[in-house]
């Protein structure tokens, strides 16, 4: 598992679930694709990502991969 964290300003407020929709933005001029295309990317080998809102500020964004051995099962 990979985590980054930041000391931004924290997941929309009651939209943090929708943060990986296609075209969500909460930017004038974002495009909302940056983390529905990193999901995929991630899926696409199996693993998995995620974002945590951070107290008092910030948030966190997490992936799995499976490992080579668990990938030859
Ligand atoms: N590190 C972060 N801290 C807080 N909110 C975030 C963070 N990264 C993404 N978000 C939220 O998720 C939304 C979607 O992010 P995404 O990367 O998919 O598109 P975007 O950043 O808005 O647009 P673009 O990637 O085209 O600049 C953002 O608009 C923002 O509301
Ligand atoms: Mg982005």
């Amino acid at each position: 598992m990979v985590s980054v964290s930041d000391t931004g300003v924290g997941l929309p407020d009651q939209q943090a679930d929708q943060i990986f929709n296609p075209f969500f933005t909460t930017k004038a001029h974002g495009t909302g694709m940056g983390l529905r295309i990193s999901r995929s990317i991630v899926e696409s080998h199996r693993g998995r990502l995620w974002a945590t809102d951070n107290s008092p500020r910030g948030a966190s964004f997490c992936f799995t991969l499976p490992t080579k051995a668990e990938g030859n099962e």
